[in-house]
């Protein structure tokens, strides 16, 4: 039994995807969160730049005391996971592209033809199309990506037709020409304009990962013995169970980033502190 948090990372709001399905299938379980969202997006960076960020983040993680890092983020999990992990070899690092391409590659699914969409780091990376056909060899892969899509996210810009515009932008060309029927959400804001791709696409099958990197999670708490014991914040004064407390925080603490956790959260019971995290630029 190891109740210490786990520590989990984006450059902003999209990790806060797998955290609804997280706490649901994981109550016991305590969150430290950290969004970058004074330095997203991350997707069209310099890997090199993507990769000394994340490892400022995660040494703050795990300074902070957890007991394993989830790569919440497919751009970091697609350039910098083995990085990470031999950074910090005592700790379980966990990325995103090997679940969500375990989602991709279900029984079932032989002679489909995937779309995987992402950041432009996350598809010249190729980790989406090399992870699935290692694991089915049947299946049609391309790839788009589209860059306008998380800073219009990140500034709330979801359900309107700004948005709808910029998906068929990405999308209406590249899903006829690649008669795409089956659509991988390679990237963890994605799943927040679901129902806009839902909209436009009625035929297509989404496959959105946050669920399969639960399982992963699971999975490794078991493995090393790690998963935290019952009511970890212990009883409160009537004897009821208290749930655990979840600490975010966020390089620039934005209105946008504590309302979509509010909207996460709402009615759950979860304890939630908000903290800002001052960078260090240009030390
Ligand atoms: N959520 C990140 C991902 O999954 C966002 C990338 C970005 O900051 O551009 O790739």
């Amino acid at each position: 039994m190891d109740n210490r948090p786990i520590g989990f990372f984006d450059s902003g709001l999209g990790g806060l995807t797998c955290i609804a399905p997280f706490t649901a299938t994981l109550p016991d379980e305590r969150i430290i969160y950290f969004g970058d969202t004074a330095r997203t997006p991350y997707g069209s960076k310099a890997v090199s730049t993507i990769r000394s960020f994340s490892f400022e983040i995660a040494d703050f993680l795990v300074q902070s005391g957890v007991k394993m890092i989830v790569i919440a983020c497919n751009t970091v999990s697609s350039t910098c996971l083995y990085d990470l992990r031999a950074r910090y070899p005592e700790l379980p690092v966990l990325g995103i592209i090997r679940p969500a391409a375990i989602a991709a590659a279900a029984e079932g699914r032989a002679g489909k033809k995937i779309g995987v969409i992402g950041t432009k780091v996350t598809v010249r990376s190729g980790a989406y199309e090399k992870q699935i056909r290692e694991l089915q060899s049947g299946l049609t892969i391309s790839s788009v990506a589209c860059p306008a899509l998380v800073p219009l996210i990140e500034e709330g810009i979801l359900e309107n037709n700004i948005m709808d515009l910029t998906v068929r932008h990405y999308l209406d060309d590249f899903i006829s020409s690649q008669s795409i029927d089956t659509l991988v959400l390679g990237c963890t804001h994605y799943p927040l304009i679901r129902t806009n791709i839902e909209k436009l696409y009625p035929k297509l099958e989404i496959i959105d990962p946050s669920q399969e990197i639960v399982n992963s999670i699971c999975r490794t708490l078991t493995e090393n013995e790690l998963a935290a014991g019952p009511n970890i914040a212990g009883k409160d004064g009537q004897g009821a169970t208290q749930k655990p407390d979840h600490t975010f925080y966020a390089s620039d603490l934005s209105e946008n980033f504590i309302n979509m956790i509010d909207r996460i959260f709402a009615g759950t019971g979860f304890q939630m502190a908000f903290k800002s995290f001052d960078l260090d630029i240009g030390k």
